[in-house]
C-alpha cells in the first residue's frame, strides 16, 4: 500500500477554480467517485442520473438543524424541514426496487430555551412522506464519550442531562429492502456460549409472558443477533463479527487515523462531524453485498465512500465544502486512484521530489468512471 507524504505528495489548491464543473469528479477509484459541489445539483446532473435505479443504499449524515453554526452553515426549523424532504424524491431515483436509504441525524435544541427542537422530527416525517417511504426501523447510536451539551443547560444551570444520542432512521421504498441480520452478528456473550456448550437452562414460561423451549437456545446460531441501539461500545466489538471478511479487519487493525494525519501535515481543517467507520460497516454489511452501489449526499469527509470502498462496493460521494471535499482524498490509498481533478496535482516521490512525474497529466474530466454495474 501506498502512502501520502511518503510515497506519492498531492497539491492542493486553497480554493476550486472559479466555474469549476461540479458534475465532474474531484477524485475517482475504480470503485467509486467523489463529487465536489451541492448535492441539489450534482445529483441531477447528467452524469449522476445514469446512476438513477443503480444505489443499494444511500447512507448519509445530514447537516443538522444546529443552533451554533457550523461552517457550512445550517438551516433551521420549517426551512430546514422543507429544504431536507426535498431530497426524498430526488434520492429515491437513485435506488433499486430494494434499495435502502438511511439517514444519521442528531437532535436539536430551541434557541436560548431549555427545550428539545421538533425540527428533526418533522424533517424526518416528511421525509418519509415526500419520498413515498417505509420507516423499516429506527436505531439509536449512543455515543458515551460525547461532551455533556447543550452546555448552558447541563453545564451550567444543572436542570438537563447530557445529550449523548443520534437517531438513525432505516426507509426505503419497499417494506422488504435487501437486508440479512446474519452478517452482522455478535460474538455469543459468554454465558450464552456456556449455555450453548453445557446445555444446560431453565426452559419454560417467564414472569415476561415469553415462553422458552427446551430446545430454543441449544442451537448455535453463529452469533447473536445485535439490537437497534447501538453505541462506542457495541461498535468497538464490530472488529469481531462473525462474518468473515478479513478486508475488513485488517482495515480496522490500524489504529492511526490517516484522514486526520493527512489534515494535519497539509494545515487543513479536519470535518468536525465525521461518522465514525464502525456505523457505516455495519449497515454496510447489513443492507449491502459486495459490488453494490452505496451514494452519499452529504459526504463531509468521506467516511461513506472509504470505508465503502475498502468493503469492495461501488460508492459515489457529493460534498458541497471544497476543503472537506479534496482533504477526503487523504482516505485513499494514492495507487487506488484512477484520476482526480486537474487543478490536484499527485506526484510519486522519488529520491528527489520528481515533479515531471505526476499521476495524471490530462484532464479526465471525461474518463467514464466505474461506478455504473
Ligand atoms: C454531518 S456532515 C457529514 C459528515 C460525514 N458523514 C463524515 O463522516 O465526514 C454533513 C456534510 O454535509 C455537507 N453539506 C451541507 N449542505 C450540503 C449540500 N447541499 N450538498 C452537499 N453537501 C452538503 C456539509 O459541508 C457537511 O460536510
Amino acid at each position: 500500500m501506498a502512502v501520502w507524504g511518503k510515497h506519492y505528495e498531492i497539491e492542493i489548491p486553497k480554493q476550486p477554480r472559479p466555474r469549476r464543473r461540479t458534475s465532474k469528479p474531484l477524485y475517482a477509484t475504480e470503485l467509486g467517485a467523489m463529487y465536489c459541489g451541492k448535492s441539489e445539483k450534482v445529483l441531477k446532473s447528467r452524469r449522476l442520473k445514469e446512476l438513477h435505479g443503480q444505489a443499494q443504499l444511500i447512507f448519509t449524515s445530514p447537516p443538522f438543524p444546529l443552533n451554533t453554526k457550523k461552517r457550512y452553515g445550517n438551516l433551521q426549523g420549517d426551512e430546514y424541514v422543507r429544504w431536507f424532504a426535498r431530497f426524498a424524491p430526488l434520492l429515491r431515483e437513485f435506488l433499486v426496487n430494494d434499495g435502502s436509504i438511511v439517514i444519521e441525524i442528531g437532535n436539536a435544541w430551541e434557541p436560548g430555551r431549555p427545550v428539545m427542537s421538533t425540527t428533526v422530527l418533522r424533517a424526518l416525517l416528511a421525509f418519509l412522506e415526500r419520498g413515498g417511504l417505509h420507516l423499516c426501523q429506527e436505531f439509536v447510536w449512543y455515543n458515551s464519550a460525547r461532551l455533556p451539551s447543550p452546555v448552558e443547560w447541563v453545564n451550567k444551570e444543572r436542570i438537563r442531562v447530557k445529550d449523548a444520542f443520534t437517531r438513525i432512521w432505516w426507509m426505503s421504498p419497499t417494506e422488504r429492502p435487501k437486508a440479512d441480520n446474519r452478517k452482522v452478528l455478535k460474538e455469543y456473550s459468554p454465558s450464552m456460549k456456556r449455555l450453548i456448550e453445557t446445555g444446560k437452562y431453565n426452559a419454560g414460561a417467564r414472569p415476561s409472558e415469553h415462553h422458552i423451549g427446551a430446545e430454543s437456545f441449544k442451537t448455535n446460531n453463529n452469533g447473536a443477533i445485535p439490537p437497534n441501539v447501538v453505541g462506542a461500545d457495541e461498535m468497538h466489538s464490530l472488529n469481531d463479527l462473525i462474518t468473515p471478511s478479513s478486508v475488513l479487519k485488517a482495515a480496522n487493525t490500524g489504529s492511526r487515523d490517516t484522514y486526520r494525519d493527512f489534515c494535519n501535515e497539509r494545515g487543513a481543517s479536519i470535518h468536525p462531524a465525521r461518522m465514525p467507520r464502525a456505523l457505516v460497516e455495519f449497515f454496510l454489511k447489513f443492507l449491502t453485498e459486495e459490488g453494490d452501489l452505496v451514494l452519499d449526499p452529504f459526504g463531509g469527509s468521506n467516511t461513506t465512500g472509504a470505508t465503502a470502498e475498502q468493503m469492495g462496493r461501488r460508492w459515489v460521494s457529493v460534498e458541497a465544502e471544497w476543503e472537506y471535499a479534496v482533504h477526503s482524498i487523504g482516505r485513499f490509498d494514492p495507487e487506488a486512484l484512477v484520476g482526480c481533478d486537474r487543478e490536484l496535482s499527485i506526484f510519486e516521490l522519488v529520491e528527489t521530489r520528481d515533479k515531471d512525474r505526476t499521476l495524471f497529466d490530462e484532464d479526465w474530466s471525461d474518463a467514464s468512471i466505474s461506478t455504473a454495474s
